[in-house]
């Protein structure tokens, strides 16, 4: 066989593999095989392609936004801290209180944000909060939500890593 003719074969085979994943893929999902319901864990190797997709899409993107100067006044971290009670307990938890419905059926579930493990960064913080994350429950709170009111959200993360049920209805009662 020449070298012309060897190459054609390499190029026609490369074409057809293409052409024949994508027949397959397009089966895969009319077929219906994949169990798309939120009732059970999800398949290890989708969580994990989801899980490194969004780190390193934080780490790309997140981080860019220069905090305000007074960040961690106990006045932001008390309306963080309100906020956080209204509007993110109900699927990030909240300390000694039962998760709400809505945080106990969805699926990839909620991190506990205010676990004592946690680094909650303020800046890839804000930005989680005010994007959202695509494909999973996390809305992005900058559609409704201010710079400044994101912020606060933030501080009270950090603050209130590993805190206790006290503080936290200190906080939120603006007593602490
Ligand atoms: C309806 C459920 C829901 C609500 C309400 C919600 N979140 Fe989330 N949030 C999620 C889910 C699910 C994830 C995990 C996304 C993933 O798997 O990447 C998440 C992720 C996050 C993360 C990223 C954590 C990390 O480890 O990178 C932050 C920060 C966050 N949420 C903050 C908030 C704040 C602040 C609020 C309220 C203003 C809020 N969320 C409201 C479901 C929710």
């Amino acid at each position: 066989m020449s070298t012309r003719s060897r190459l054609a074969t390499v190029v026609a085979t490369a074409v057809a593999l293409l052409v024949l994943s994508a027949v397959a893929a397009i089966a895969f999902v009319y077929s219906g095989i994949y169990d798309v319901s939120a009732s059970s864990k999800d398949n290890a190797a989708v969580a994990w392609l989801l899980h490194r997709t969004y780190e390193a899409s934080l780490h790309r993107h997140g981080g860019k936004d220069l905090p305000p100067g007074d960040l961690m006044s106990l006045e932001n971290i008390r309306a963080g801290a309100r906020m956080y009670d209204s509007t993110c307990a109900l699927c990030h938890g909240a300390p000694d209180r039962p998760l709400s419905a809505v945080g106990q059926g969805i699926e990839p579930s909620a991190p506990q944000l205010l676990a004592a493990s946690r680094r909650n960064k303020p800046p890839l913080m804000f930005w989680v909060i005010k994007h959202g994350v695509d494909m999973t429950a996390m809305p992005s709170f900058g559609k409704t939500q201010s710079d400044a009111t994101i912020w606060q959200l933030a501080a009270f993360l950090y603050d209130a890593r590993g805190i206790t049920k006290d503080r936290y209805e200190a906080l939120k009662a603006g007593a602490n």
